[in-house]
């Protein structure tokens, strides 16, 4: 195994990264002007917000502190995946993003991607960490608003998605010093109506990509030779990680992960996707091949970071890295056992009665228990303890604190706090 290098991310941009940045800090692309990429992706929060489901456009406050929004901007419901991070998504190996992979690199698709916008996706895109910038903006709950509240919201409630790209791109080419950005970004731009959010898109995943490359951790500074680099306890964990704990079968190459998607059962719980139960299970990769032999897959996520980036699983189910790992070790058991009080939700009495309710069904549980494709794996306490500590080497400690790679002010004059 080698430690990654220059080959495997795509090549520095710096125009576009400064452009990037400033889009992902602002809250223009948000229908209300009230929630930006940053939000729910923290320079404070691994990237992540801290909490099992994100809280949306409407909330208040961020990570652990954000609130669900009061009066007329109270949230709808709550996200309902978990926030992931955005370490190394940017290596040129992630071809795939999201929780389902719902869009991925694919060659004959019109566009290069498959996307839920279909044929009519826009050209163009960079990488699937680019295409993937397109859609928070046309989702209600996670950036647009609700039918009614502004222009962005109600395409977005339509299903337009050209037509929420199209008012955000004027959004933000009405900005003086936004126009002077573009043009240095693209310098083949002949006239700033040339930009389409394509561009847009393109220049957050570049600053992405830049910003939350993170390979400089012990572990890859232990295959680099540096046999110090990790301590003892962490080089064991690692034999452990390779050998009798089989982690490396599905968390394999150099960002721990097949790219590929299974079913682990990890508990379910939030407002959900709109499938099984009242709605309100979530039938992973299925939702975007409709094959029922996907039910539950969810995709294989990086390590890289992990220690830093919880709560874990794609719901944000486990709220210790100990828990997330034992579940893998008996599924059902921990499926059975699961202890709903260290979900990470912000209270609201009308949320809070959904969070559950999958999980407290007795046929869902048993649908659920039963997807489970991953064999269980006999590990002692200290073999835990030390495959937790070969986890604790893979934080490259340059991510621990990002506020270096926030910009001071964007360009809306927007507030970058809330
Ligand atoms: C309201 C919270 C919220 C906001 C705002 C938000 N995201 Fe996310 N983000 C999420 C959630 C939740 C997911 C996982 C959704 C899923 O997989 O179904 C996600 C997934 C992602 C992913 C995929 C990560 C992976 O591992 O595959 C990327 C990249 C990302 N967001 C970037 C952005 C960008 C760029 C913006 C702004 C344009 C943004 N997000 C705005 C909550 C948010
Ligand atoms: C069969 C494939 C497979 C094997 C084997 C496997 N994992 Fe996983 N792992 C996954 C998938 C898929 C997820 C995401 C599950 C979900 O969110 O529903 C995951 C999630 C995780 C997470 C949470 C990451 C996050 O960002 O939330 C950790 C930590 C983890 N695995 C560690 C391990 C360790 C340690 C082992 C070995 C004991 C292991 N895995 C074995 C497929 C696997």
């Amino acid at each position: 195994m080698a430690s990654p290098d220059e080959m495997d991310f795509p090549p520095r941009d710096m125009a576009k990264e400064q452009l990037g940045k400033l889009l992902f800090y602002d809250k223009i692309l948000s229908g209300n002007k009230n929630t930006s990429c940053a939000s729910c992706h923290h320079p404070l929060a691994g990237t992540g917000d801290g909490l099992s489901l994100g809280v949306g456009e409407g909330g208040k406050g961020l990570g652990i502190m954000r609130d669900t929004g009061s009066g007329s901007d109270a949230i709808a419901e709550r996200v309902p995946r978990n926030a992931p991070h955005l370490f190394n998504l940017g290596a040129r190996e992630f071809v795939r993003v999201f929780h389902d992979g719902r869009v991925e690199q694919d060659s004959s698709a019109p566009s290069g991607f498959n996307t839920p916008a279909g044929d009519a996706f826009l050209m163009g895109m960079d990488h699937a960490l680019a295409a993937q910038a397109a859609f928070p903006p046309t989702s209600n709950t996670e950036m647009a608003g609700q039918a009614g509240e502004n222009d962005v919201a109600d395409a977005a409630a339509a299903g337009d998605l050209q037509q929420v790209w199209s008012l955000l791109t004027a959004r933000v080419m009405a900005i003086e010093e936004y126009r002077t950005l573009f043009a240095a970004a693209y310098p083949d731009l002949q006239v700033p109506e040339n930009v389409t959010f394509t561009h847009i898109a393109n220049a957050i995943g570049a600053f992405e990509a830049a910003a939350y490359r993170a390979d400089n951790s012990p572990y890859d500074r232990y295959l680099q030779g540096d046999n110090q680099a990790m301590s003892k306890s962490a080089a064991e964990g690692l034999k452990i990680f390779t050998g009798k704990g089989q982690c490396a079968s599905c968390h394999s190459g150099k960002f721990q992960t097949d790219h590929d998607f299974h079913a682990l059962g990890v508990p379910q719980i939030g407002p959900g996707k709109g499938d099984g139960f009242n709605g309100h299970d979530d039938y992973g990769r299925e939702q975007v091949t409709g094959d029922a032999n996907d039910r539950y897959r969810f995709r294989t996520p990086t390590l890289r970071n992990v220690a830093v980036t919880g709560p874990w699983g794609h719901d944000g189910a486990y709220n210790t890295l100990e828990a997330m790992v034992r579940h893998h070790l008996n599924p059902e058991q921990s499926l059975n056992a699961y202890d709903t009080a260290q979900a990470v939700l912000p209270s609201r009495a009308d949320l809070d009665t959904q969070d559950f309710i999958v999980h407290n069904d007795d046929t869902s549980r048993f649908n659920l228990a039963n997807s489970i494709e991953i064999n269980p794996v006999a590990l002692n306490d200290n073999e835990i303890k030390l495959l937790l500590d070969y986890l604790h080497a893979l934080t490259d400690p340059n991510s621990l604190d990002l506020r270096h790679t926030a910009p001071a002010r964007v360009p809306s004059g927007l507030p970058l706090a809330d």
